[in-house]
């Protein structure tokens, strides 16, 4: 029978679908054996079948897995305290949950807007970068800094703005009195695992204090210790005015958060914002777990073993290597598409961003074997 898909086809998926995984391990319908340098992008920070993860999903699903936002929430309190904890410290912010990357940075840009409102302002602009990506729904699509992704959905949202990714001066020309806030991701993922510059960040912090706007950060990617910090800021020694993230924080269960500082999240009062799925007892579980493991040594796990593979991918002598802890890219001086289904046939998953930049983020729990077996084949793939 002719085989047709039901499916739109906004995806081009590669020819391999796997069934289970375990730890850093992913195994296809017939057994094979992949080691993941990829989890889901980003989003399966515990690996597969991690024990913990799933006796405390299991263990949800039994009792509550929704229950709406009209009611006290088991369990958000709990996580909320977390995000706020390793961020702002013990009551310095608060938490809005979401379900995916896209939603949080809604959220924020809706935040952003409500705060210069509430105070009878009349600033609403928001500076983003070139090459940055902050999500497909409307706002986050317009908030990204890439014309080939808003191509065919016009007219895009207004009120915003695209400087260039590390260049203050391109900044400071679009800062007017319409502007509300600089948003940007401290290294750019989707654009190609660009990391901010030291001096750029701390003169765009010193900026946004001198002209009395706000910092955002887009930790969507870079949260929840994927570069071996809880938040990818803190690299930095900056603090943001409020921050979105998702992927890795529920290890594999959807969920999203804007965290902002308390006095700018009040704006958001009730009635003013809200999602049906957000911030779920289901996914609130998964993310305590995830917290957990990462206060329980994983945090310099991912030091270890991403200094490790970093220079290991240096040694491979291929390219430019990119990123901190476990959201490392590699710069090819040719387009790496192919190198993707490679890498599949040969038992590694990576991805190919931005044309030319493998990009690789494992599992915060892959092992320094795992990575020793992925950079020799990877060393087979690329030599
Ligand atoms: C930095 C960043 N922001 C936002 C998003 C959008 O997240 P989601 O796909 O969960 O909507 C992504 C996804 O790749 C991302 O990397």
């Amino acid at each position: 029978m002719e085989c047709i898909s039901h499916l739109t086809p906004n995806y081009a998926r590669l020819p391999v679908k796997f069934v289970r995984g375990e730890g850093a391990r992913l195994y296809d319908e017939e057994g094979k054996e992949y080691i993941d340098l990829l989890s889901g992008i980003g989003v399966n920070s515990l690996g597969y079948a991690h024990p913990k993860l799933t006796k405390a999903v299991c263990e949800q699903a039994s009792k509550l897995i929704h229950i709406s936002n009209l009611f006290e929430v088991p369990y958000q309190e709990e996580l909320a305290q977390k995000l706020v904890e390793t961020s702002y410290g013990r009551g310095k912010g608060k938490v809005f949950f979401a379900n995916s990357g896209a939603e949080a940075n809604e959220a924020l840009i809706k935040l952003i807007r409500k705060y210069w409102r509430d105070r009878g302002e009349d600033r609403y602009e928001i500076i983003t970068f070139k090459g940055s990506f902050h999500g497909r729904t409307y706002g986050s699509l317009s908030a990204t800094g890439q014309p080939k992704l808003q191509e065919g959905f016009e007219p895009i949202l207004p009120g915003f703005v695209y400087a260039k990714f590390n260049d203050i001066e391109s900044v400071k020309k679009l800062i007017s009195e319409k502007t509300a806030a600089i948003l940007l991701e401290v290294i750019q993922g989707e654009g190609g695992v660009n990391p901010a510059q030291g001096a750029f960040m701390e003169a765009l912090y010193r900026l946004t204090r001198k002209a009395g706007i706000l910092l955002a950060i887009d930790e969507v990617q870079t949260g929840n210790g994927r570069t071996g910090k809880y938040w990818g800021f803190q690299h930095y020694g900056i603090v943001p005015d409020l921050f979105s993230t998702a992927k890795g924080l529920g290890g594999g269960i959807p969920v999203g958060a804007l965290v902002a500082k308390s006095e700018i999240a009040e704006s958001l009062t009730a009635g003013s914002h809200g999602s049906t799925f957000g911030g779920n007892p289901l996914a609130m579980r998964a993310g305590l777990v995830v917290y957990e493991e990462l206060e329980n040594g994983l945090l310099n796990h991912v030091t270890r073993v991403g200094e490790f593979f970093k220079e290991g991918l240096k040694s491979l002598g291929v390219g430019k290597v990119k990123g901190k802890g476990l959201m490392l890219g590699l710069e090819l001086d040719k387009p790496c598409k192919d190198l993707v289904l490679k890498g599949v046939q040969k038992g590694v998953v990576f991805n190919c961003t931005a044309q030319r930049v493998l990009r690789f983020l494992p599992p915060l729990v892959i092992t320094q074997e795992e990575l020793e077996r992925a950079l020799e084949i990877l060393k087979e793939i690329l030599l």
